[in-house]
């Protein structure tokens, strides 16, 4: 007998409280702790919308609720109750179940009738369905609006980040042409240090040392590759190495990165309001960053004119800086951080530009997707300037391991002898000892 049917035989009664407090239906005992939850804990129902595991931490609060109401639940369980509560209050419904599978990181919902996970990194197509597009909707809105977001045809997209992390993209019509469109990331299993991608194969032991020198030496890094090859991931881990004493400015369209145990603080982007104001980028908050004394500045995504202020930053003293792009390779990635920073309105020459690139950014780490669904880390390229040009060298490659016998004199003479040497060691020496 389903916990719906069984609460409903058996009304709730009140063991010894206040008269009215007894025989209340089952609706009106849920609605009330309902109410008193979301009021309470507005900010545990958000978490256990994505997460089972702060989902089980509701049930049980809801169960302690129940109990503090002094309720009588005849032969019922207090624990059917509260998870028929915690189930009206977080459920996503038909894609619920994805969030007890581990191994799903996408779940991509195409309007009601087709829904695609992607498991163990391979996509799949599953037999869930929605009954319409309002269906969706209302589910949509249950994920977004926990986060204060909400999407309708007077604002048909939306973005959001979930407190456990998760990221949540919704387009709904007319935008969308197959009905009401979600897409959530998750991280189930979440790397935070470089030892952890070693263990599933990212990158070799001798390429995380050296890539941790390169951190420590506070060279400035951009982490390139294809969609969901796993550059934010890598981006923090690496951020995971900065040095305890630093101060860390974090910017990000929605919030996904965490650099555990150090002084960082968090800025987000926010989209403008339905009067078209109030609209604050990714560059306005660089620029503001600039004046919050920062140690590290990492940007979570340079996608368009925050490129050109990210180089001027690296090139005026701001040593360390971390971000992601989206390019084909280590060469490709200037072409594309070129091109982002010509949109930029200062109208600055293209070979200028490209030297300020090569002067300015010191490596670059390529990510690649394996069909498999693994994530490698597929070039690592050293950027520097030889007589102003741009020169980009790649020292690691994945299939061949590590393809220079020396570091070449420009990028020697450009990050000085100290660090030359410290990165020399970390390259060489470990590779020689593998
Ligand atoms: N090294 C790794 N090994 C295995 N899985 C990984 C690795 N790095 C990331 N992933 C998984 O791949 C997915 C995508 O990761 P991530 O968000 O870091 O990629 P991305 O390149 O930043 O994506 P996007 O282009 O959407 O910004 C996540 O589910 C993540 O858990
Ligand atoms: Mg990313």
């Amino acid at each position: 007998m389903s916990i719906l049917k069984k609460l409903e035989l058996e009304p709730y009664r009140a063991s010894r409280v206040a008269p009215e407090l007894r025989d209340r239906s089952v609706e009106d005992v849920t609605e009330a702790i309902r109410e008193k939850v979301l009021e309470t804990h507005a900010e545990l129902v958000m978490a256990a919308r994505m997460s089972r595991e702060k989902r089980s931490e509701m049930v049980s609060l809801v169960s302690e609720l129940i109990v503090s109401c002094d309720l009588y639940v005849g032969r019922l369980t207090r624990r059917d109750l509260a998870e028929r509560i915690v189930q009206e209050l977080c459920g996503l419904g038909p894609i619920d179940e994805f969030l007890d599978d581990p191994a799903v990181t996408e779940i991509m919902v195409n309007g009601p009738h087709e829904v695609f996970v992607e498991r163990n990194g391979v996509l799949e197509k599953t037999d869930v369905r929605f009954s319409s597009d309002a269906h969706v909707l209302d589910i949509i809105n249950r994920v977004v609006g926990s986060v204060g977001r909400r999407v309708d045809k007077s604002s048909p997209y939306v973005d959001a980040r979930l407190p456990d992390g998760s990221r949540v993209n919704a387009v709904v019509p007319p935008l969308s042409l197959n009905g009401p469109v979600l897409t959530i990331r998750r991280f189930p299993e979440r790397y935070s240090h470089l030892k952890e991608l070693v263990s599933v194969g990212t990158l070799p032991a001798f390429m995380a040392s050296f890539l941790q020198e390169c951190v420590a030496c506070k060279l400035d890094i951009v982490i390139s590759g294809g969609s969901g090859s796993g550059k934010t991931t890598t981006l923090n881990v690496l951020a995971n190495s900065f040095g305890q004493d630093e101060r860390i400015i974090v910017i990000e369209d929605s919030s996904e990165i965490r650099v555990v145990g150090h002084h960082v603080v968090h800025l987000e982007t926010r989209p403008e309001n339905v009067e078209g104001k109030g609209l604050v980028t990714v560059r306005d908050l660089l620029r503001n960053a600039l004046r919050m004394r920062p140690d590290r500045i990492v940007i979570g995504e340079c996608r368009g004119k925050e490129t050109f202020d990210l180089i001027t930053a690296m090139n005026t003293g701001h040593e360390g800086c971390l971000s992601t792009v989206h390019a084909n390779s280590s060469k490709d990635c200037i072409a594309r951080l070129t091109g982002m920073a010509l949109m930029s309105e200062e109208s600055v020459p293209l070979n200028v530009l490209e030297s300020w690139i090569g002067s300015a950014l010191d490596l670059i780490v390529h990510m690649r997707k394996h069909p498999g669904g693994a994530r490698v880390v597929s070039e690592v390229a050293i950027v520097g300037l030889d007589e102003a040009c741009i020169q980009v060298a790649r020292v690691y490659v994945h299939e061949e391991g590590i393809v220079v016998q020396e570091l070449p004199g420009w990028f020697l003479s450009k990050v000085g002898q100290e660090r030359a040497e410290r990165l020399s060691d970390a390259l060489f020496g470990e590779a020689k000892g593998r």
